[in-house]
């Protein structure tokens, strides 16, 4: 079986734990390739929600060893507390069952520090960072004095953490921001080495041997292809590779595991986003309260890490179609398609608009998109509670309409398509399209 990389199309926050979930149920690993603690990923088992940030989602498929790649940058405090509660759960939490990549870089609360005093300083034009010190590591990681996994099991480690806290005061004293108490964090330190060294492995060799036994690997990509420090919206971004290519770096990969690889991409139903940054399709008026929903259900859209309220808005079909080529998408699955019922119509964006100018693909990627005004089309919406709908032909034809238009517009397959936060809210799909054509692309089956 091939590598299998799931990544979010849009700004983050595509509902990609779910799906991540349901597919690890047939893999043997599940494996993040970037991020840190900024990500929050949501599944729902039953009655429970479990809410993850580093851990990869497939660990709550009994069976599944979860990986935490070389491309992540890891904050050992989040994921000591992590695993408690996935403990205090009932998950059974152990080096047979998590890896840790040496190669992975550290997270400290003085890069937690930094961030934050650095977007201060940034004023009108902050990035709305997660506040979670990602940037500043992936900085140190870039600039070569940054802290490994690796560096756990070194019997100076906790020196080391004290000289990079020195070197951290002085910045935070330049920036006129509080500094850190140096002895209490180092003493932590101790603790992060005493509990974690047993996990530090190299994830690479155990991937790529995992791969030439016909394993199955889950590439878990946390955030979303617009916030990919390359392609992205810039500098409205994230610090690291968030899309498919990544998994291949971020986990030790070579080219050739990407050969025969299946590359889902995850799509909201419609378009949201945290921070700032430019948004073509935002709604402004009352009915992205309707969209966002009141924040009383996990699912609503507000930050899994920081408890934002999301910027909504309508489904951006340009930017997908830059999503699904740089991806190099095989198939691409929906989520909350529930969310929609009930509308007058629903938009989508099929082009941008400059001046006299209309383009379907973006000159210069996803730079200077406030230049552009989108191209709507307005398609019928549907009424009914869709949530309670297992099978494609029982869709509202309203509903089945819009995938089928959001299928031409990714131009690859759509597989599933959720309508609940449930984990079995999902329709699987195997026909779509005009005159119910059935797709054959030499595509495993889920
Ligand atoms: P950072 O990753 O904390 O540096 O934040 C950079 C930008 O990415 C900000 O606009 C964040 O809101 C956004 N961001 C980071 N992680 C996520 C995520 O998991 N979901 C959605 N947006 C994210």
């Amino acid at each position: 079986m091939p590598l299998h990389v799931i990544v979010g199309t849009q700004w983050g926050d595509e509902g990609k734990g779910r799906f991540v979930d349901w597919f690890a149920a047939r893999a043997a690993y599940a494996a993040r390739y970037n991020g840190g603690d900024n990500a929050g990923h949501t599944v729902t088992v039953g009655k429970r929600i479990f809410k993850l940030h580093l851990i990869p989602s497939g660990i709550l498929q009994p069976g599944v060893i979860a990986v935490l790649g070389n491309g992540m940058v890891i904050h050992p405090r989040t994921l000591l507390e992590e695993m408690d509660r996935l403990i205090q759960a009932g998950i059974a939490i152990n080096p047979e069952r998590i890896r840790i990549s040496y190669a992975a870089h550290l997270v400290t609360p003085a890069h937690q520090a930094l961030d934050k005093a650095q977007e201060a300083t940034r004023g009108k034009s902050s990035i709305g960072t997660t506040g979670r010190g990602i940037g500043p590591a992936y900085m140190d990681k870039a600039s070569r004095h940054g802290l490994r996994m690796a560096d756990l099991l070194q019997e100076d480690f906790v020196e080391r953490v004290g000289d990079h806290l020195a070197e951290a005061n002085r910045a935070l004293q330049r920036l006129g921001a509080p500094t850190l108490d140096t002895a209490a964090i180092c003493e932590e330190a101790r603790s992060w080495a005493a509990r974690l060294k047993d996990y530090v492995t190299d994830a690479s060799l155990e991937l790529n041997r995992a791969l030439q036994e016909g394993k199955t690997v889950l590439a878990e990509g946390a955030q979303g292809t617009l916030l990919d420090l390359d392609f992205g919206t810039y500098p409205f971004v994230t610090s690291s590779t968030t899309t498919a290519a990544g998994a291949l770096t971020g986990l030790g990969l070579g080219l050739t595991a990407a050969r025969d690889a299946r590359v889902t991409g995850v799509v909201k139903a419609f378009q949201t986003r945290v921070g700032s940054g430019p948004f073509p399709t935002e709604i402004l008026d009352d009915l992205a309260l309707r969209l966002r929903g009141t924040g009383a259900n996990p699912w609503d859209e507000y930050g899994t890490t920081t408890g934002r309220p999301r910027r909504v808005g309508w489904l951006d079909g340009v930017l997908l179609r830059y999503s699904a080529r740089l991806n190099g998408l095989t198939e691409f699955v929906v989520t909350k398609l529930d969310i929609l019922s009930g509308l007058e119509t629903v938009k989508i964006c099929t082009a941008y608009r400059s001046g006299n100018q209309t383009v379907t693909d973006l000159p210069y990627g996803a730079t200077n998109l406030t230049a552009f005004e989108p191209v709507y089309e307005e398609l019928p919406a549907w009424q009914e509670n869709i949530s309670v709908v297992s099978r494609w032909q029982d869709l509202p034809a309203a509903a089945k309409n819009y995938l089928e238009r959001v299928q031409e517009l990714v131009g690859v397959p759509l597989r599933m398509v959720s309508v609940g936060s449930e984990r079995e809210q999902v329709i699987k799909v195997s026909h779509v399209g005009k005159g119910q054509r059935f797709f054959r692309c030499g595509m495993r089956s889920a």
